[in-house]
């Protein structure tokens, strides 16, 4: 398996797909919801999808595909070595008001969950930030660290609330009022990868968010890992298969200590 073959080929995937996502970002967006009103879908999620998936499926037909919008594809997930996450558009809701703060992701684990190599791509800045694990993170191609900011004071971090928040009391409000008080800015932009790839190149000292898919997290926390930074549940903990744990804090290590106990007070 040779991840460096693998990276140049997904960021050719995800540069085609944000080319998609741009088409139908200039036209009237045509959408409908899915679990609750606030979880939106469009006509170019689900087409930006399909091209993702296709080229994966043509490219590695031995490998299990998970996509947001068209659920598992490709081979069988209990034979299969390695597998593919699949965010066409991370900021739907964004995208859908026109406000651009938007990206697509793609990341491959391995049969652990492992995340090997993850790419998330900004078509409106046309930023694309990359990694591989071991070899490291970079945007555009240029290598990115973390932030080496290290009290709370100092730092801007960001965060998501789950789509089941107008019916389930655990609605990241109380994490959110403790992080204002604590740090010097707390942010709400609404796309948890493009987000996380802010806290592997600096510009955000920390994510954090529960109710989480791996789709939004694999490449993100790939970026962060190999930007030098740390990636864990809300215990401190990284277990084994923590995509799967639908809850994430990641930073740029100095701070997350801090993070942790301000999410578990
Ligand atoms: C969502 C965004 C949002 C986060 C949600 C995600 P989507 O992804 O990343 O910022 O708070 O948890 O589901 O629905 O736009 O792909
Ligand atoms: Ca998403
Ligand atoms: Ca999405």
């Amino acid at each position: 398996m040779n991840l460096q073959h693998i990276h140049d080929h997904i960021i050719t995937i995800a540069r085609q797909a944000g080319g998609v996502v741009m088409q139908y970002y200039e036209q009237p967006i045509v959408q409908s919801t899915k679990s609750t009103a606030a979880d939106v879908v469009t006509t170019a999620d689900k087409a930006t999808e399909k091209v993702i998936v296709a080229e994966l499926l043509e490219h590695y037909p031995q490998h299990h595909i998970v996509g947001e919008e068209g659920g598992g594809q490709g081979a069988d997930p209990e034979l299969a070595e390695y597998f593919w996450y699949v965010d066409p558009i991370d900021g739907t809701n964004n995208f859908a008001n026109k406000i651009p703060h938007f990206c697509t992701c793609i990341a491959l684990a391995d049969k652990d969950l492992n995340p090997l190599v993850g790419v998330v791509y900004d078509p409106v800045r046309d930023e694309l930030f990359s990694a591989i694990r071991g070899e490291g993170a970079w945007c555009d191609g240029v290598a990115v660290r973390v932030s080496e900011t290290d009290d709370l004071s100092r730092s801007v971090v960001s965060s998501g609330f789950p789509y089941s928040k107008w019916t389930n009391d655990d609605d990241n409000l109380a994490e959110w009022g403790r992080f204002v008080k604590r740090v010097r800015g707390v942010r709400r932009m609404g796309s948890a990868a493009l987000d996380s790839a802010y806290v592997a190149c600096g510009r955000f000292e920390g994510y954090w968010e529960r109710y989480i898919n791996s789709w939004d997290i694999a490449a993100a926390a790939l970026l962060v890992l190999e930007a030098g930074g740390e990636v864990t549940n809300y215990a401190g903990e990284t277990p084994p298969r923590y995509l799967e744990q639908q809850e994430i804090v990641m930073s740029n290590g100095h701070i997350h200590q801090e993070m942790v106990k301000l999410l578990t007070s």
